[in-house]
């Protein structure tokens, strides 16, 4: 016999209106992305930091709070979480820098970037479904990490992609057997592609906040920070935001532990980390809105940041003000820096949206936001290796550009 889903339902997070969660659902009515809901006392009762310890070192440990399907594997999750102090060290704040920072390396995943931790619990989900194909458009880790658990699922795939999306994500999804299409335009005009042909085709929509368990995936970083730090949160967390979804499913993750009776209201501040070339969340953000606008011509190396409307505006922005975080830019040019600096102090080889919180967080230690004493943590999203485009830019000479 089947077993009994976990999820208890999915609810809209903009309106609360209640959906089916046994069957297919991708938004709500309101056009809004929709939520899991677990049974959360039930879940407590056997998530402890006790019953970890004996538990596999994948995100799949925190099965309680993740849906129940058989899961679709390549050992996603349980990424280090490096304390860098010479960084920390050369960061200006106070007398002896930021004594407590760390960078969570999400590079060291299936797929090199923290986008195999959506789609493993959105493609388990999909073929629990039945779904017959995958579709997603994408910046370009995700669809990488799409074709691969795909592939995984048996399931054919189809990305969409800008076509100056960086070459290695265009070559491990063909390698991984997708159907790669590629568009003059940006990842909103590959999402309109998927939106058009889906019905047609016959494909599941697996878009950012398009279905509901990518979210549950990557909330997986917010249980697994706890857990490296022994049952305790760190006071700020730097993410570079793109669609949002590593933001929303760590304050999702925060809730549910709240809600466990594992933390009680203090919450991280979040810090949302945008390219100067494509910034609406901050432009939101700093006029005091809880929406945001359609960035025009957006433009960054930083690929994954080239998210011109996010989808979960409202939720990004809400969870900002909720837990007293911010929100702020960076240049591709500082991102390039950063990312070298990174490299030789901490042998960290980071994309260029992880070296984007290094510049935040010297931005915001300089202006007294962040405190010499606080334990702050740096989402590096992906790994380096996947763009040598924007490194062969990052390692010309000075006054080539890099530096
Ligand atoms: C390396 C990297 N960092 C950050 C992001 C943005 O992610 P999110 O949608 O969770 O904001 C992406 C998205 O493509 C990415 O590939
Ligand atoms: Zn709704």
């Amino acid at each position: 016999m089947a077993k009994t889903l976990n999820v208890v339902e999915l609810e809209c997070s903009a309106c609360g209106k209640k959906y089916d969660a046994s069957i297919e659902q991708h938004l709500c009515t309101c056009g809004k992305p929709l939520l899991a809901r677990y049974d959360l006392r039930r879940a407590a009762a056997t998530l402890t930091l006790d019953s970890l310890k004996s538990r596999s070192r994948t995100l799949w440990r925190y099965a309680e709070v993740l849906p129940n399907d058989p899961p679709v594997s390549l050992g996603e999750g349980m990424t280090a979480l490096v304390h860098v102090e010479r960084l920390g060290a050369s960061i200006v704040c106070g007398q002896g820098g930021l004594q407590r920072l760390y960078i969570k390396d999400e590079g060291l995943n299936p797929t090199g970037s923290f986008k195999a931790r959506g789609m493993t619990a959105a493609v388990s989900r999909a073929k629990q479904l039945g779904a017959k194909a995958l579709a997603a458009p994408t910046a370009g880790n995700a669809g990488g990490a799409l074709a691969a658990y795909a592939a995984a699922a048996g399931l054919p795939a189809v990305i969409v992609m800008p076509a100056d999306t960086p070459a290695a994500n265009v070559m491990e999804c063909q390698a991984f057997g997708a159907k790669v299409v590629k568009l003059n335009g940006l990842i909103s005009d590959c999402g309109k592609y998927v939106a058009e042909y889906k019905d047609r085709e016959g494909w599941y929509d697996v878009s950012t906040l398009k279905e509901p368990y990518r979210v549950e995936g990557k909330k997986t970083m917010g249980y697994e920070l706890w857990e490296q730090f022994g049952g305790k949160l760190p006071e700020v967390i730097l993410y570079p935001t793109g669609g949002g979804v590593g933001l929303i499913g760590m304050c999702k993750a925060f809730d549910e532990m709240q809600e466990m009776g594992w933390i009680g209201t203090e919450r991280p501040r979040m810090v949302a980390v945008q390219a100067e070339g494509c910034a609406p969340i901050v432009r939101a953000w700093l006029a005091h809105q809880s929406s945001s606008q359609f960035f025009q011509n957006a433009a960054t190396i930083a690929s994954g940041l080239r998210v011109p409307g996010p989808l979960g505006d409202l939720l990004i922005l809400s969870m900002l003000r909720q837990t007293k975080g911010t929100a702020l830019t960076v240049t591709d040019d500082e991102m390039l820096h950063a990312g070298r600096e990174l490299a030789s102090l901490e042998g960290i080889f980071a994309a260029p949206e992880g070296a984007a919180t290094v510049i935040a967080t010297r931005k915001l230690a300089a202006s007294g936001w962040i405190k010499p004493e606080e334990t702050v943590v740096l989402f590096n999203t992906g790994t380096g290796y996947k763009y040598a485009e924007a490194w062969q830019r990052a390692l010309q000479p000075a006054g080539g550009g890099g530096l």
